[in-house]
């Protein structure tokens, strides 16, 4: 139930809005569709399910900017351009090895890519072809400059990306300089394409938003990161490492899980604005963390993340309050050897392709946003003299 607040202006006149928005339609789309009462997400018509089955990143991403499942050709032609797009400009990497080793890992994605917005030649034109090689290029670029950052805090070179790997393998491999094994690389290309798109979200809102003012794409995918950063949002996941890291064993979850709620405090990786049962990104992700907790075995996170989910499940389940995105996402990225500082920056390196389709749909049939709000100040104060106050 969407949480309607009512106010009286100071005209006397009543208004009721939903908070956050929730449930308003800002405008239409025909990227993605979620079911929130049943648990189902489809991109562009296919259940998620299917995607994660059978898809790869590559290739759902090309379905999300151009709307049809490529051919073996245009997947092909599609890889040779990411590949081709991979490198970090020489002078950007240069002064992304100058920024501060200690600043957030999003923060300093965000500066990089507004930074890259400076090398782009005819980024305030938006023609299709124009918007579609910028949004091409951003999705090449983004792991290669996440697995930069990650590298640089750690006092070592970044790796030049692989063009003999696909995208999920390099990402691996330019963030630990190793080869990952296949199962390894599939996993996150699972993950990449359980992240990639999921509507409206308040990333996916921001960048639609600023594209509306006809700015240029860097602008809207820079503030994309900005919001995607939010512990509300792809912050979570590094939320929910915190806590398993916080309970810190198996047997202390039941106490601490009950004091945070008792508390009130949020529990990081639960709850969702559409979604009333589970999430189906978490029954996937879950799945995948159990089985890399048999491989490495390594069972504590998985076995805690589970005794939450219980928990949570007696507790609040009845609240439509269940495990969303982020939470086995955190025990996956911990066992495929993921330090915590990169856990949002790979949520974004998924979701570009979802900003990038949806700021291609904005600009096809574009009207500015321009929403308002009520009025609760004061009207026709006086205006007092510096000296007078
Ligand atoms: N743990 C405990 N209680 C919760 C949680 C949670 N994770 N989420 C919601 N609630 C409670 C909340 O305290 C409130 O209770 P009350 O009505 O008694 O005040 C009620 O449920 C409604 O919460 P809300 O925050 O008003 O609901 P929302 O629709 O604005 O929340 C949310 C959506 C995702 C912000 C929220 O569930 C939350 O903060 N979750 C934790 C952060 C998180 O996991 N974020 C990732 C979201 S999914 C991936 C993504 O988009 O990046």
């Amino acid at each position: 139930m969407a949480k309607n607040r009512e106010v009286v202006d100071k005209f006397g006149k009543r208004h009721t809005f939903s908070e956050g928005m929730e449930g308003v339609v800002a405008t239409s789309s025909e990227i993605c569709f979620i079911n929130g009462a049943e648990g189902r997400l489809f991109y562009r018509g296919i259940p998620i399910e299917d995607l994660a089955e059978n898809s790869t990143f590559e290739e759902t991403s090309y379905f999300l900017l151009y709307g049809e499942l490529p051919t073996q050709k245009e997947l092909h032609d599609f890889d040779t351009r990411l590949k081709k797009y991979r490198a970090i400009p020489d002078p950007v990497l240069e002064i992304l090895k100058q920024m501060p080793r200690k600043a957030n890992t999003m923060q300093i994605l965000r500066t990089v890519v507004s930074l890259m917005g400076l090398y782009e030649e005819k980024s305030d034109e938006h023609s299709v072809s124009e918007t579609s090689r910028e949004a091409e290029k951003l999705i090449a670029v983004f792991p290669t400059i996440v697995a930069a950052i990650q590298r640089l805090r750690e006092g070592k070179e970044p790796i030049s990306p692989d063009k003999s790997l696909g995208h999920a393998a390099n990402l691996i491999y330019m963030v630990n300089g190793e080869k990952p094994d296949a199962y390894a690389a599939r996993v996150l290309d699972v993950c990449l394409i359980l992240h990639a798109e999921h509507g409206f979200n308040a990333s996916t809102f921001t960048s639609r938003v600023v594209i509306s003012t006809l700015t240029d794409v860097h602008s809207a995918i820079t503030a994309a990161i900005g919001s995607l950063r939010g512990p509300l949002h792809g912050g979570a996941n590094e939320g929910v490492m915190h806590l398993l890291n916080e309970i810190g064993s198996l047997e202390a979850v039941d106490e601490v899980i009950r004091l945070k709620l008792k508390t009130k405090a949020k529990i990081m990786g639960f709850g969702h604005r559409v979604y009333k049962v589970l999430d189906p990104r978490a029954k996937i992700l879950s799945q995948y963390s159990e089985r890399l907790a048999e491989i490495t075995g390594k069972q504590k996170y998985y076995a805690m993340s589970k005794k939450i989910e219980e928990i949570m499940e007696n507790e609040v389940g009845d609240r439509g309050i269940y495990p969303n995105v982020d939470f086995f996402s955190a025990s996956v990225y911990h066992y495929l050897g993921f330090n915590l500082e990169i856990y949002t920056p790979i949520f974004a390196v998924s979701r570009i392709s979802g900003w990038a389709a949806h700021v291609m749909e904005q600009l096809r049939e574009n009207r500015l946003f321009r929403p308002s709000s009520v009025y609760l100040g004061d009207i026709d104060r006086t205006y007092p003299k510096i000296s007078d106050r």
